[in-house]
């Protein structure tokens, strides 16, 4: 289903950029760092890069940017961020392909495989929705979807030791009140959601939306270890896995395939 063509699409996920970035002031550091990592492992020319969890395609729009001969597949599984994406960006001048695709299904690589060997797959703020287990599967799929000497990225808050030690609490605490110190007038991520519910051309997409997420929105989210990434990462065949970036909880786990 889709929304009616005149909704101001580039103007919400204007707006989507702007409370992500209040959620994850580092984000745009961070969006920076994961492109030079891209450079620096592929080449200065990478051919396809797989964006997972894209929401709106923020990532796609950057890459786009960054490479101008990249091809993009942006998955996702939440209708509304995708019809956003899709309208705000449209194909990319053919360069970008959206796949409406859910992480917690066996059957998801089968939706991207025919677009596969990519040379890199990235992905940010996300994967936090899946459990231990959907994750490790989704790095075992990664390690057949991207090509030797490719790479993996992943940014999002990691713990940085267990839960049982005080470390975890101690990093989450130090975070969260330097967050909090950081000025920042605008709207919420809480607000962009109530504000997107209201608009009523994206009714049918919200009912869509329902559905997919019918266990509850925001689903449980489950904080893992950096460890854990590093872990399953190299238990699904990738040669290396590391932390390359780091602020306190906010990091990118970086994998050559
Ligand atoms: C906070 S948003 C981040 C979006 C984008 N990567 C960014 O940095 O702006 C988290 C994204 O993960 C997606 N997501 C959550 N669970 C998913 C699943 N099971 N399959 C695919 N995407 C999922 C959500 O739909 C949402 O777009």
């Amino acid at each position: 289903m889709r929304a009616k063509p005149d909704a101001n699409w580039a103007k919400w996920a204007e707006r989507w950029e702007a409370q992500q970035q209040r959620f994850w002031p580092r984000r745009e550091q961070r969006f920076q760092i994961m492109l030079d990592l891209v450079e620096e492992i592929v080449g200065p020319e990478p051919g396809r890069i797989l964006d997972l969890a894209c929401g709106p395609g923020s990532m796609s729009r950057r890459v786009m940017k960054r490479f101008p001969g990249a091809q993009l597949v942006a998955l996702d599984v939440d209708p509304v961020l995708m019809e956003i994406g899709r309208r705000a960006l449209g194909n990319g001048g053919g360069r970008l392909q959206w796949v409406g695709a859910d992480l917690r299904t066996p059957t998801w690589p089968e939706q991207i495989r025919a677009l596969a060997p990519f040379d890199a797959a990235l992905t940010s703020s996300a994967l936090h929705w899946l459990d231990a287990g959907e994750i490790v599967h989704v790095y075992r799929v990664l390690s057949e979807l991207v090509r030797p000497g490719g790479a993996v990225l992943n940014a999002e808050h990691l713990m940085v030791a267990r839960p049982a030690g005080r470390l975890a609490g101690v990093a989450k605490a130090l975070r969260q009140r330097i967050d909090a110190g950081e000025p920042f007038e605008g709207e919420t991520s809480a607000a962009w959601w109530e504000a997107a519910r209201a608009e009523p051309q994206f009714a049918p997409l919200f009912a869509e939306r329902d559905t997919v997420f019918s266990e509850g929105n925001p689903r449980r989210h489950v904080f893992l270890t950096s460890s854990f990434h590093e872990e399953a990462l190299s238990n699904a065949g990738f040669s290396e896995a590391a932390v390359v970036w780091r602020f306190l909880e906010d990091a990118v786990v970086c994998a050559i395939r």
